[in-house]
């Protein structure tokens, strides 16, 4: 998939050939820091690329069909019923004006012809579903009365009213403290190992993820650069970006001893990755990393790095393997 923004000058790209795959009951994590094109991919799935932005190219199946073909009408009922999406500030997808369980109630009666009465069954038992206490009160309270915490779990239970094949979380737990953030994250997990739900974690958090998640797919300036196990990520890093991330991150959180690799200088103190993610204006040729990567030659400020295997998955890095001879 790729997605580009229309600008006078021709479409400027912001993802490029991004292509992954999640199954029934699998958590994959897409990493990167602000700017990668994380949430612009994560709206792609579910058709909402706001204008300027456009698709370019490249498909979205889900059961069968490519939603990047259906029609808008169509799309709607897609959405939530069988792909949902939950995001870092959940007051943008309540409406403050109804209360919690009318919002949830609207959002089964979206999808399905039930009763009113069998709606509100189901909004109450979703509320106990996404553990939040004395259901019936909290029916009937306003969003903006709800804790941070709270709210998130209403935007999910909202998520889940149509029972989603996939549900795709855009750093949902970056505003919540870290107590309420692991909260959410078990949540997230119970859903997919009782239900099957497919999920798409997006953080900038290497760490956050990495108890909970299948696999990981690290972004860099709008390009996948790799894609591993999880286990395998941590044990042996193949992408200098992806060795800096793990070296980022505080030790405790990561699933296994940080890598130090050529930008984590040592295993006892974060180190940050110098510079920041190119703007889209200004990508330079070659490897977008190479302004920031210490093993950068001639040859990656020239030639895109293809991908290629690396342990179970692929790196995209014209020195992957090589680093840590230095
Ligand atoms: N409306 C827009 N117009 C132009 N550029 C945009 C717009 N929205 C996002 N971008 C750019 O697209 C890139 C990816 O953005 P985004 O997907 O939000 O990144 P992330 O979620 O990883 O932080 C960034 O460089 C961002 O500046
Ligand atoms: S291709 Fe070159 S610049 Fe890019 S990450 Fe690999 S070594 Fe660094
Ligand atoms: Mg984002």
């Amino acid at each position: 998939m790729s997605i580009a923004f229309q600008t006078r000058r021709g479409p400027l790209p912001a993802v490029r050939d991004l292509s992954f795959a999640v199954k029934r009951g699998e958590m994959l994590a897409i990493v990167g820091e602000s700017g990668c094109g994380k949430s612009l991919t994560a709206l792609a799935l579910l058709g909402l690329v706001p204008p300027p932005g456009r698709v370019t190219g490249g498909t979205v199946r889900l059961e069968g069909r490519d939603l990047l073909t259906l029609g808008e009408e169509e799309l709607r009922l897609v959405r939530g019923a069988r792909i949902s999406m939950i995001f870092q500030e959940p007051m943008t997808a309540l409406n403050p004006v109804l209360t919690v369980g009318e919002q949830i109630m609207e959002a089964i009666l979206e999808h399905e012809p039930v009763s009113r009465k069998a709606a509100r069954d189901r909004t109450l038992a979703l509320l106990e579903r996404v553990r939040i206490p004395d259901p019936v009160r909290r029916f009937a309270e306003y969003p903006h009365r709800l804790s941070g915490g709270m709210r998130q779990r209403v935007m999910i239970a909202m998520a889940l009213a149509g029972a989603p094949a996939v549900l795709v979380a855009d750093e949902p737990t970056t505003a919540l403290d870290v107590t309420i953030q692991a909260q959410i994250l078990n949540l997230i997990d119970e859903l997919r190992r009782e239900q099957g739900t497919a999920v798409v974690f997006i953080t900038h958090d290497l760490g956050v993820v990495s108890r909970y998640v299948d696999r990981v797919l690290v972004m860099y300036a709008g390009r996948k650069v790799e894609e591993r196990d999880t286990r395998d990520l941590f044990a042996d890093p193949a992408h200098p970006y992806t060795q800096g991330l793990i070296a980022a991150q505080p030790r405790g959180l990561v699933a296994a001893q940080p890598h130090a690799g050529p930008i984590g200088v040592a295993r006892e103190r974060l180190t940050e990755i110098p510079g920041t993610v190119p703007a889209l204006a200004a990508m330079p040729p070659g490897c977008a990393f190479a302004p920031r990567c210490p093993l950068a030659d001639d040859r990656c400020t020239r030639e895109v790095p293809p991908p290629r295997r690396a342990g179970s998955g692929l790196v995209a890095c014209h020195h992957a393997g090589e680093s840590h001879a230095i």
